[in-house]
């Protein structure tokens, strides 16, 4: 069924594992990812960025989710809005079909980060959509917003308590050293995550889900296969497992993944053309791509979030 996100993130804040966050864009995205949850019988939110509205069209993406919905009825499946950047476009969602929305105030003043939140979470629980919003500031690249690496600001735990009460937010992301594409760290540099900053975070707010944007691992296969097959992505590196790991078995209820969609797609398309050089059936191609975006998520399934069986 199509539902809001509280349940299913208080059930993995209780059982120590987190629910995978995946971005749709398009019919062969919704497929894979959907197929592999309904095989694992896993509970899934789909989620939805501005851009993708812009690229797909908001009742294409909605039709999309619903057909999910009926093919894989059970599956409990949220359909979310990913990265709002206003009340407006919350409330279009809200009023569109959506079951749970996020709105990103991070690179605003606290005080105005509050007040709009607070908006949003008044008129999406009169519809029972739950809302997400963000604390603290991600490296790299936030939709338009660009933060370089040295503005990176990880979440005050000292502000997590004032503002979920403040706002009544259902879920918080906290930026604790993941960012968003495929260039999380420096060539050279060792990945680290903040979990000590979770833990501060956690404690604060006992029993609440935390969220973690910008948390694709940028699998190596993948990678490798786009650089082999005339791609040129070096240095692409992102959040390893055995971290996220790690964090799903803490507050982290929901993890973010659009970057290891991406680099699964490209990377079997371009080996595809190499390979079949006279193919020219699209369904040949994107139907490699949804096995691959199938079998990516069944890994993290498995590997990461912990979530196979609890749908
Ligand atoms: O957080 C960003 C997501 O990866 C969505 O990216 O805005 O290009 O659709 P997008
Ligand atoms: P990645 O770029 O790490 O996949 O993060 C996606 C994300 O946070 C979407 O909101
Ligand atoms: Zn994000
Ligand atoms: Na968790």
């Amino acid at each position: 069924p199509l539902v809001n996100t509280k349940e299913m993130l208080q059930k993995a804040y209780e059982g120590g594992y987190a629910v995978g966050a995946f971005n749709v864009n398009d019919m062969e995205i919704v497929q894979g990812i959907t197929e592999a949850c309904s095989e694992l019988k896993a509970p899934v939110i789909l989620q939805v960025s501005a851009g993708a509205r812009k690229y797909a069209n908001h009742t294409y993406l909605v039709k999309l989710v619903e057909a999910a919905v009926k093919e894989n009825p059970d599956v409990p499946m949220a359909l979310h809005l990913d990265h709002g950047p206003s009340f407006e476009l919350c409330k279009a969602c809200i009023d569109g079909g959506f079951t749970s929305v996020m709105f990103d105030g991070s690179s605003k003043p606290y005080g105005e980060n509050v007040e709009e939140a607070r908006r949003v979470v008044e008129y999406a629980h009169k519809y029972n959509v739950t809302v997400e919003a963000e604390l603290g500031k991600l490296a790299g690249i936030e939709d338009d917003v660009q933060v370089g690496d040295d503005d990176a600001q990880f979440t005050d735990p000292g502000e997590v308590q004032d503002f979920v009460t403040r706002t009544g937010v259902d879920s918080l992301a906290i930026a604790i050293g993941t960012s968003h594409g495929a260039y999380k760290f420096k060539p050279g540099q060792q990945p680290k995550l903040r979990l000590d900053i979770l833990q501060e975070v956690a404690s604060r707010l006992p029993g609440f889900p935390i969220v973690l944007h910008g948390a694709s691992s940028v699998l190596p296969e993948f990678v490798e296969m786009v650089n082999q097959y005339g791609g040129k992505m070096p240095d692409a590196i992102g959040i390893p497992e055995e971290m996220l790991r790690e964090a799903a078995k803490m507050a982290v209820c929901k993890i973010n993944v659009d970057s290891d969609i991406r680099l699964a797609m490209t990377g079997v398309i371009r080996k595809y053309m190499f390979e079949h050089p006279d193919h020219f059936d699209p369904r040949q191609y994107l139907g490699a791509a949804r096995t691959a975006v199938k079998d990516m998520v069944a890994h993290k399934i498995n590997v990461v979030l912990g979530c196979a069986g609890k749908a």
